[in-house]
């Protein structure tokens, strides 16, 4: 069993017990905003003090939520496992924080700003900045202001090369706390399932891709995933 190929997605709902709020909840809104007013390019030309704020906040949240029982689970199943790629919607660091080191951040992260000019992005998670002034970059002669280091809508997911590569040699794909609504993440259950893997869903509600999957389980990813990986070794 340690020999199969595991790979495995998460969305907002595994970091809904930590509280960090999902996407769509059901006034349709993100933190009181629409996704189009603080996730997309364009909002940030319009208006890069609102969208500023908006993941300074995210950003400052990131130091009061702790990982939960989904996250360790993953953590300790990723330990025995010699194949396995972890990838995450989501751009909290809680996978990190409990024990996954290897996690792909497809829609990138909270705790990295990048320069517009030179693309490079780093870690600043200084209490100087994570005010709600804007921050400057290290890296450019002239030090230019710094973009949060999100994939918005519209925007490129990053790493997807090395996602399809895993992807198409899983064993088995497990995707935990994901709506289905965002492509390509939730078209990536149909290219497992080519490949011939095992599909797994962990999930509050049935998503719109409930039907791409071999097993759906319904429940808090806290209260099921343990189990469900526990028996998987
Ligand atoms: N356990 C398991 N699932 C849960 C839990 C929980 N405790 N709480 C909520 N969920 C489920 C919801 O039922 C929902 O189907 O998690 C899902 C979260 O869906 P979304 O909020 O749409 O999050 P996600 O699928 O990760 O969104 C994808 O959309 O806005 C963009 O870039 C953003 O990465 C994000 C992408």
């Amino acid at each position: 069993m340690a020999q199969q190929r595991v790979v495995v997605l998460t969305g907002a709902g595994i970091s809904a017990e930590s509280g960090v709020r999902t996407f769509r909840d059901g006034d349709g809104l993100w933190e009181e905003h629409r996704l189009e007013d603080v996730a997309t390019p364009q909002a940030w030309i319009n208006d890069p003090v609102l969208v500023w704020r908006f993941y300074q906040a995210r950003r400052r949240q990131l130091i009061e939520v702790e990982p939960n029982p989904a996250h360790e689970a993953l953590a300790t199943f990723a330990d025995k496992r010699e194949h396995i790629t972890l990838i995450t919607q989501n751009v909290d660091d809680l996978h990190e924080r409990a024990g996954n080191t290897n996690t792909i951040h497809m829609h990138g992260r909270l705790k990295t700003l990048r320069c517009e000019q030179s693309g490079r992005n780093e870690v600043r998670m200084a209490e100087s900045d994570l005010a709600d002034d804007f921050v400057v970059c290290q890296c450019c002669a002239t030090p230019q202001r710094l973009r949060p280091d999100i994939v918005w809508f519209g925007e490129m997911p990053m790493q997807m090369e090395e996602i399809y590569a895993a992807v198409e040699q899983a064993d088995l794909f497990i995707v935990v706390g994901s709506s289905g609504h965002v492509y390509p993440a939730a078209g990536l259950v149909n290219v497992a399932h080519q490949a011939g893997a095992k599909t797994v869903l962990v999930n509050l509600e049935a998503p719109l891709n409930a039907d791409a999957f071999d097993e759906v389980h319904l429940g808090k990813a806290g209260e099921l995933l343990p189990g469900l990986l526990e028996a998987l070794n």
